[in-house]
């Protein structure tokens, strides 16, 4: 069940100048310039303004930034994957903007549920960090796993906790577990810098409240749409072997993305600068291959009219890799571009504005993912069957009836005819009758009263004469007579 096609929603939100920087007294040089207008104010910066879909201010509430991505995460409830992003280079704000988002969609998603009590969810959560291209599960010890297996089809991580949730407080604890356990350092521009990309799902299904008898019928799902993680996200167990009702399923998914910065700018001179430039430098090779991700879905996506086919380099990192089914198009992307508006800065927030271009690019179409259990397609596929045959039948009894009636026509014609056989045979005999009838009145008349030759034929038969009933027709009687050799007729009353 496909919607109508939309590009990725971008925005920009440019933080405050924070203490450091108002010490060194940096120059702010980025303004929100209303309806989604960002201005470099910068001094002999071109006074030009770039569009996105929504530019936040430096004062904007949690309240009002949450209500411009609530959409996307509203989508999440309905069967479609969602999935929101924070990027920017270092110290911009991307895991501040990210919290206070995630903080606000779980009192969201479970304040809605609350409003749908004719629908049944199941919540899990997953949250995983990419540390060094290596996959960790958040939800566990770090000596428990170090690198968990990526599934390259559909971005499935092996083994990777999906812990039941079952209201607000549940997922924020969880999150607060993930984001304790990722890991971060105290870098020259950040001193809580994410040196991982962290990625929080939640999958959410949902089904019609109100049972149905159940059918004896052993569960195979059917999938339409669903990515194999909505699938995996309810166990059969939990699902009911016989449970008719289709579910509705989808994955919101948060993505923090590690601080992009200059390798060297950040790299502090002291025993750990070596793990440090390794850090930097597998992140910074990660965001560019995000990059390119986005760049080749922006190409796929203008030339997709074309049908021209775009190579899409998921498996160059294991970000792309992990979010490969939210990039593929077919669920809603929102991207939050963090920046920064110091001066200073001026050089990566750049390049976070043309990352922001790149993914306004990206087209999607987003899809309703229904799995149906095999009872519930089973009793589709009886009732549809159920459909055929009556369609049948009538088409059927409709020739039956049209044959009919042309036979009904011939039999017809054949009636009409024979009742005009029957009409001449008819008149046909009455001819012979008559014919008979004089031929038998002329022999018996005898020559002992001649009539008068001169008169004419009288009305009344003579004295003599004899009259004969020779004909019958329409009730009237004829009387025939002869006389002299001389024949005439007339009606009787
Ligand atoms: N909108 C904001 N308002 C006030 N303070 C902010 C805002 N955004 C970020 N900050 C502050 O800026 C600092 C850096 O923010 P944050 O850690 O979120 O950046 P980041 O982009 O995640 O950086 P990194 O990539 O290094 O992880 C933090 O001290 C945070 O409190
Ligand atoms: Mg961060």
């Amino acid at each position: 069940m496909a919607s109508a096609r939309e590009h990725v929603w971008v925005s920009i939100r440019v933080r405050p100048l924070l203490e450091a920087e108002t010490a060194r007294q940096e120059e702010e040089c980025w303004e929100a310039s209303g309806s989604g207008l960002l201005r470099c104010t910068q001094h002999g910066a071109a006074n030009t303004a770039l569009s996105f879909d929504q530019v936040f201010p430096t004062d904007i509430s949690p309240d009002e930034l949450y209500a411009a991505c609530r959409e996307r995460v509203q989508s999440s409830l309905q069967g479609i994957n969602s999935t929101l992003f924070c990027y920017g280079q270092t110290g911009s704000g991307k895991t501040y903007t990210m919290r206070q988002l995630i903080s606000l969609a779980t009192a969201d998603i479970f304040d809605t549920i609350s409003n749908l009590p004719h629908r049944e969810f199941t919540l899990r959560a997953s949250a995983l960090e990419i540390y060094n291209e290596r996959v960790r599960d958040l939800l566990k010890n770090h000596s428990e796993n170090q690198d968990l297996e990526v599934q390259d089809t559909r971005g499935k991580v092996k083994d990777l906790t999906l812990q039941p949730i079952s209201s607000a407080a549940g997922l924020e604890q969880l999150v607060n577990i993930s984001c304790a356990r990722r890991t971060t350092r105290d870098t020259r521009i950040n001193v809580t810098s994410s040196r991982s990309h962290q990625v929080i799902q939640v999958h959410i299904e949902s089904r019609d409240a109100h049972a149905t008898s159940p059918t004896p019928i052993v569960e195979s799902p059917t999938r339409n749409g669903a990515t194999e993680e909505a699938e995996d996200g309810l166990a059969s167990s939990e699902r009911g072997l016989e449970d008719p009702r289709p579910v509705t399923s989808a994955v919101l998914t948060f993505v923090d993305l590690a601080g992009s910065e200059r390798v060297s700018s950040a790299a502090l001179e002291d025993s750990n600068q070596r793990t440090r430039l390794l850090e930097g430098s597998t992140i910074n090779k990660s965001l560019l291959t995000l990059g390119s991700v986005f760049r080749a879905l922006g190409d796929a996506s203008s030339s997709a009219s074309k049908g021209a086919t775009v190579y899409v380099a998921y498996r160059d990192s294991k970000l792309t890799r992990v979010l490969k089914p939210s990039l593929e198009g077919k669920g809603r992307l929102a991207v939050v571009c963090c920046i920064s508006p110091a001066a200073g800065a001026l050089d990566n927030t750049r390049s976070t504005l043309h990352f922001a271009e790149q993914a306004r690019r990206v087209a999607v179409v987003p899809t309703v993912n229904v799995t149906v259990t095999q009872a519930a397609e089973l009793r589709r596929l009886r009732a549809a069957n159920a459909a055929l045959q009556k369609q049948l039948d009538c088409k059927q009894f409709g020739r039956e009836v049209v044959e009919l009636r042309k036979s009904v026509a011939q039999l017809r014609k054949e009636v009409t005819s024979l009742g005009a056989e029957r009409d001449a045979a008819k008149e046909k005999v009455r001819e012979l009758e008559e014919e008979l009838a004089l031929s038998d009145a002329s022999s018996q008349y005898t020559d002992q009263d001649p009539p008068d030759a001169s008169s004419s034929i009288p009305t009344r038969p003579p004295s003599k004469a004899r009259e004969v009933l020779c004909a019958r027709r329409s009730g009237e009687v004829a009387l025939v007579w002869s006389e002299g050799g001389m024949s005439a007729r007339r009606r009787a009353g």
